[in-house]
């Protein structure tokens, strides 16, 4: 069955519809193949899928068709070309790490990120002669004064956990291209149902799918999206280093997407009704967000 119409379609549909071809059994959900690795017809054809030759898959730390409809829908959500699925949110961030960078470049990065985000960049890249500079998210002067030479990624998490401070994603992708550096976000807390990073400029949106994808709290795992050629890339590094996701989680944040929207939506209205209430509240002194 081709999925060409799906190029028309509308988010709700794509969180439905995107990635699955039913199989033999004209299945209505995507089946899960829990298999590690691929069988082959003979030794021939193992080697022609191994070399790239032929298309297949040979290893699920390759590539699994399960995991497949969960980055091929992600990514079409996000409105990316292609998305790449990690075991957790920060294999995901690790991965654009040192998907991206080499010994001696610099990252300035929003101060507010989640706390692991900042030990990944305080404790573990430093060792790899990448530095690394905390700006506040919404002070665009501080952005441009902290480029050096060796700039080459921007990071930031919009809005931040847990403090929720919203940053303005074209300023800083902006800056960012002005550079020649590219800008990533970590579109955990608002997920595309809400706010679509790359659609604002930024080049490589993160996810700690844990969160809102699946929403219900039962399996781990990342995902990044962005260019055919950057996620390539990304995908290098997962096939040699391991951080995969599993097909079973990926199962699971699959059917996740498919009640995005109709979460989402519920999440914003009984948060609004909260503010509204907590505003009449007598021992309440101010409700507000933080907003560009
Ligand atoms: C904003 C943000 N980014 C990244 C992560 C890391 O994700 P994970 O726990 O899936 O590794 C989290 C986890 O809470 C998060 O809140």
């Amino acid at each position: 069955m081709s999925n060409e119409w799906l190029r028309e379609a509308g988010f709700e549909t794509l969180a439905i519809r995107e990635g699955l071809t039913p199989g033999f059994e004209q299945e209505h959900s995507d089946p899960i193949y829990a298999t590690s690795s691929f069988v082959f017809e003979s030794a021939e054809q193992a080697a022609a899928t191994f070399s790239g030759e032929r298309d297949g898959n040979t290893y699920s730390r390759f590539s699994n068709p399960t995991v497949f409809v969960f980055e091929k829908r992600l990514a079409a959500l996000e409105g990316g070309q292609e998305g790449v699925a990690t075991s957790s949110g920060m294999a995901a961030i690790l991965t654009l790490c040192l998907t991206l960078l080499r010994a001696g470049d610099h990252v300035i990065c929003s101060r507010n990120v989640f706390g692991s985000t900042v030990g990944l960049f305080n404790n573990i890249l430093t060792k790899l002669d990448i530095s690394v500079t905390f700006v506040a998210l919404r002070e665009l002067d501080d952005w441009r004064q902290a480029v050096t030479p060796n700039t080459k990624l921007f990071f930031c998490e919009t809005p931040s956990n847990p403090l929720c401070e919203v940053g303005n994603i074209r300023e800083i992708a902006n800056i960012a291209h002005d550079l020649g550096a590219l800008l990533a976000v970590d579109n955990c807390f608002c997920i595309p149902a809400l706010q679509r990073p790359l659609s604002l400029g930024a080049d490589v949106v993160m996810h700690s799918a844990t969160k809102y994808l699946d929403g219900q709290g039962r399996v781990l795992g990342g995902a990044l999206v962005g260019s055919e050629e950057l996620m390539a890339e990304a995908r290098g590094f997962v096939r040699v280093c391991g951080p995969s996701m599993s097909p079973f989680n990926a199962w699971i944040f699959s059917k996740g997407l498919e009640t995005l929207q109709l979460r989402m939506d519920v999440h914003s209205q009984r948060a609004q009704a909260l503010a509204e209430w907590l505003e009449t509240h007598p021992d309440v002194k101010k409700v507000s967000i933080i907003a560009v």
